[in-house]
């Protein structure tokens, strides 16, 4: 049968499945059963796909039908350019994501000399790897709760030859094991607990420590906003990713005595998601 065939019957399982973005998601699909870039395949309709490649399409297609997010499937998501191993012990790394990297690298790129920063809950690794593929000058430390995604962000600075300019180490809390670093990112988890058993089902194979942020979704936040004032050099920046409604209220509790030039940014969707202050 032909790709173009096989496409479109499968967007159609997947639609039918409820699963959003059927077409792209049966796209990405075959082309890596099929080995080839995914804008080959959409040019070369009339590739013919053969039963190996046909059978480990199917074995995908049902994974995806069931709910499993795309990047388990395939076992990476792009970040930045980045190729990140993901599987079942990390979160996928969201484009939100991707905007609070480039916030930080911005930030970065404006100091002078050895830097060193902080991706705090790290999970994949996706921020910290990518902020010291763009600065060679940049050391970085990941810490993180769980210690599968420990493992697993290891196993990504080991892929992507960045293991000597970042460690990742398994922490819950904050605290003064290093000298204090130039800036301190974290996607924290951010999600009500309440709000969880609602999520979509693709959220939801996701590891729970990745996604519960406690009552109103802003225990792990919060601890940083407490406690990176002692982590941070003088001028150094704390850049948050939070979910929608919190930012702001998040920047009104951090005191005018410790922090300066504090701001929101909006995403690319213009939602008010990440929280910018440098330390007085
Ligand atoms: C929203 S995920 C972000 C993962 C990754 N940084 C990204 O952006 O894709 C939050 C991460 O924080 C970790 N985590 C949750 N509570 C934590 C805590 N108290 N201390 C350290 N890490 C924590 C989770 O295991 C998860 O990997």
């Amino acid at each position: 049968m032909t790709a173009g065939r096989i496409l479109t019957e499968a967007a159609a399982r997947l639609a039918a499945a409820g699963v959003e973005e059927p077409g792209l998601n049966a796209q990405w699909l075959l082309a890596d059963a099929l080995g080839m870039p995914r804008l080959r395949l959409l040019a070369e309709p009339d590739t013919q796909v053969l039963p190996a490649a046909r059978r480990k399409f199917e074995k995908g297609l049902l994974l995806k039908e069931q709910g499993l997010p795309l990047a388990y499937i395939l076992g990476w998501q792009d970040f930045r350019g980045l190729r990140i191993k993901v599987d079942g012990r990390v979160l996928v790394p969201r484009p939100e994501t991707e905007e609070l990297a480039g916030l930080a690298a911005d930030f970065l790129r404006g100091r002078k000399g050895p830097l060193s920063a902080l991706d705090y809950g790290s999970g994949s690794g996706a921020i910290g790897l990518w902020l010291a593929s763009e600065l060679p000058a940049l050391k970085v430390t990941g810490v993180e709760k769980s210690a599968r995604a420990v493992k697993c962000a290891c196993e990504n600075a080991l892929d992507l030859g960045l293991a000597e300019r970042v460690r990742f180490v398994k922490g819950a809390s904050l605290s003064a094991r290093s000298e204090p670093f130039d800036a301190i990112v974290s996607n924290p988890p951010y999600i009500p607990t309440r709000v969880i058993p609602g999520l979509a089902p693709e959220v939801l194979s996701e590891p729970r420590v990745a996604l519960d942020g406690g009552g109103d979704g802003l225990d792990v936040a919060r601890m940083l906003v407490r406690l990176a004032p002692s982590r941070l050099r003088k001028g150094g920046a704390l850049l948050l990713e939070l979910g929608e409604d919190q930012a702001g209220g998040l920047l009104a509790a951090m005191p005018a005595a410790l922090w300066r030039d504090k701001r929101t940014h909006k995403d690319l969707r213009g939602v008010e998601r990440f929280v910018f202050a440098r330390k007085k």
